[in-house]
């Protein structure tokens, strides 16, 4: 399993952007997260300032950034604003498990930005998750996505093995070699199994040095919007 999951469909993933775009009031700063579902938010927001919305946009990534230019969104900074109201952001899993204390967990990072989007995320008032149904789980089981510095890869990668995953470099698909992300680091995809107990893995990965984030969030959502056939389902934490 790679860790960019999909196969949910264009149409679910429209329906929960274009609703979390119906989150943003005037004068927000608004996370903008990364992949094909927060894009739809991007998109719609780009419509609703072409009608009047003002809002400022942080960007998770370089793809957010180019997109939200694209459509005119006015962008700032983190160091440059008071804080986020609210982050919209996709995700590679979602757990949807009430009963479980992981109710709500996300895996992040299929496109290699966790690491912005986390701390985007980690800022706002509120986190809005967009989905489409495939990404729901009843436990976390992709491979986590961890963002390490170069020199630290073969030492995270030992580490990872040692806490039973296994991890593998991400290669780039059209580049010799491997994935470089936004910040100029690497990504190691470690698969674990399924993911009992989210948050302890969570820290464990934090804890190895040279790991600059990892793509558990825990914790962190408020809500999940969930894209189905004639509608939407919303989650709330
Ligand atoms: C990027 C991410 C994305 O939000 C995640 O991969 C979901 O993307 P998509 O909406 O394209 O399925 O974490 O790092």
């Amino acid at each position: 399993m790679s860790a960019k999951t999909s196969g949910g469909s264009d149409a679910h993933k429209r329906r929960a952007g274009g609703r979390a775009a119906e989150d943003v009031e005037d004068g927000m700063v608004v996370g903008l997260g990364t992949g094909s579902t927060t894009a739809y938010a991007i998109e719609a927001l780009g419509r609703a300032i072409e009608d009047g919305l003002e809002i400022r946009g942080i960007p998770t990534s370089f793809q957010s950034r180019q997109l939200a230019i694209e459509v005119g969104i006015p962008l700032t900074e983190l160091d440059a604003v008071e804080g986020v109201d609210l982050a919209i952001d996709g995700a590679d899993q979602v757990v949807d498990s009430p009963d479980s204390p992981a109710h709500g967990a996300l895996i992040k990072g299929g496109g290699a930005a966790h690491t912005r989007e986390k701390v985007v995320a980690a800022s706002a008032e509120r986190f809005v998750v967009v989905a489409d149904p495939s990404k729901l789980v009843a436990t976390l089981e992709a491979p986590v996505p961890v963002e390490v510095i170069p020199a630290a890869h073969t030492l995270v990668a030992e580490r990872v093995r040692e806490l039973g995953g296994e991890p593998t470099l991400r290669s780039a698909s059209q580049k010799d070699g491997p994935v470089v992300t936004d910040n100029g680091n690497l990504v190691l995809d470690c698969a674990f199994g399924t993911i009992e107990d989210p948050r302890a893995l969570g820290q464990e990965l934090g804890a190895i040095p040279g790991v600059l984030e990892h793509g558990m969030f825990v914790g962190m959502a408020d809500s999940t919007y969930v894209g189905v056939d004639g509608g939407l389902e919303v989650r709330t934490y």
